[in-house]
């Protein structure tokens, strides 16, 4: 089989799922869902015209009320939230399209007008300083660690999130553990200076993510999860510390040992080389530590991908700019036909 053909060919993710290609559609957030972040018809209309993808991952959804920082977003945390997930599986399903659900807290990156008057909460208690996304005037400000209670709370509520996932019809879920939100700031130093059982040392700061995946397995079957990580994705002013490509070996291991569906690299330029990942890519560092299915994602060409699942650097490619832009992305590449360049400008309207 030639290189192409690989990447359009069926790969078995797990016992229950085979996907009819490897090119995955990457969590992409839109903010075009109602203001109470129930899913729409447009949302519906938009996801099924790229049901040929391999896979779907949502855009990033929240588990619960203090979990977005941002308009719009969708939510799964209400019975109308998961009757509006309903509609859109149904219709990717019945284009015979697979569709996991990408599970979302952002922690820090939020603001107390947001969230009652309330700090944040995160790891530990730090200070962001941008301007908040899509305010005028906002920033962003202190956020105060969780207590132990409330650690326990957050994973309860992943894994409610994953059981709502199924009721509305998802094949699986994706913990979004990427691009400094909530579990991203666990598992750096930057953001972890906890001295009990969930900071001071790679177990602990492991621990808040590995609980997740757990609780999420338990819950709807670990073939049906799975988790997006960028060990050096530096979005949300996390700041690089060379300690933590330990926590993220040591998490990566310990994933080994869990029958979950796959890791997917959360990054925006994969050929970037980090020196804190021993001059690895993100995708090369995973690699090196994770023997499970492997997503990799940022900036890939067709040709890119298909050479690099050759070589056996990854199993699967997520696109996301692409898919916006050209809802039939993957006839496109088996048509060796022109893909239309993405731009700002199309995150306007659902198309
Ligand atoms: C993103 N990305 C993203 N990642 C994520 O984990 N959850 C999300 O909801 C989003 N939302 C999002 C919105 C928009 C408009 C963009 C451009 C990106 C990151 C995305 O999944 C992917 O990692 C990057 O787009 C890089 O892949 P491409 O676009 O180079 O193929």
């Amino acid at each position: 089989m030639n290189l192409a053909d690989t990447l359009l060919s069926p790969y078995q993710l797990t016992y229950e799922l085979t996907l009819k290609n490897r090119i995955i559609m990457a969590p992409l957030t839109r903010n075009k869902a109602d203001n109470d972040l129930n899913p729409t018809q447009a949302m519906a209309d938009y996801y099924a015209k790229r049901a040929d993808a391999g896979l779907i991952i949502s855009e990033a959804t929240v588990i619960r009320p203090d979990a977005k920082s941002y308009s719009n977003v969708p939510g799964i945390y209400t019975t109308a939230q998961i009757d509006g997930w309903k509609r859109i599986t149904d219709k990717v399903h019945a284009n015979g399209g697979k569709m996991f659900s990408q599970l979302w807290h952002v922690g820090r990156v939020n603001h107390p007008s947001f969230i009652n008057g309330e700090l944040p909460i995160s790891a530990s208690e730090t200070i962001m300083q941008d301007r908040v996304k899509r305010s005028e005037d906002l920033f962003y400000g202190k956020s105060r660690a969780a207590t132990l209670i409330e650690i326990k709370e957050l994973i309860a509520n992943y894994a409610t999130a994953a059981q709502n996932a199924m009721k509305a019809g998802f094949d699986g879920v994706e913990i979004h553990g990427a691009n400094g939100y909530l579990i991203d700031q666990f598992l750096h130093y930057h953001t972890n200076h906890r001295t009990d059982e969930y900071g001071g040392s790679p177990e602990n700061m492991a621990q808040f993510a590995l609980e997740i995946v757990k609780a999420c397995g338990e819950a709807i079957g670990y073939h049906r999860v799975g988790i997006r990580l960028s060990p050096a994705g530096y979005l949300n002013e996390l700041v690089a510390d060379k300690r933590d490509a330990v926590v993220f070996q040591y998490f990566l291991e310990q994933l080994n040992n869990l029958p979950i569906a796959y890791v997917h690299t959360g990054n925006f330029d994969d050929g970037v080389k980090f020196e804190a990942l021993h001059n690895k890519t993100m995708t090369e560092f995973m690699r090196a530590f994770y023997k499970g299915n492997l997503i990799a994602c940022g900036g890939y060409t067709f040709e890119k991908a298909a050479a690099d699942i050759g070589n056996h650097n990854f199993d699967l490619v997520a696109i996301g700019r692409p898919f916006i832009a050209n809802p039939d992305l993957i006839s496109r590449f088996k048509n060796k036909l022109q893909i239309q360049e993405y731009s700002v400008a199309m995150l306007e309207t659902l198309v």
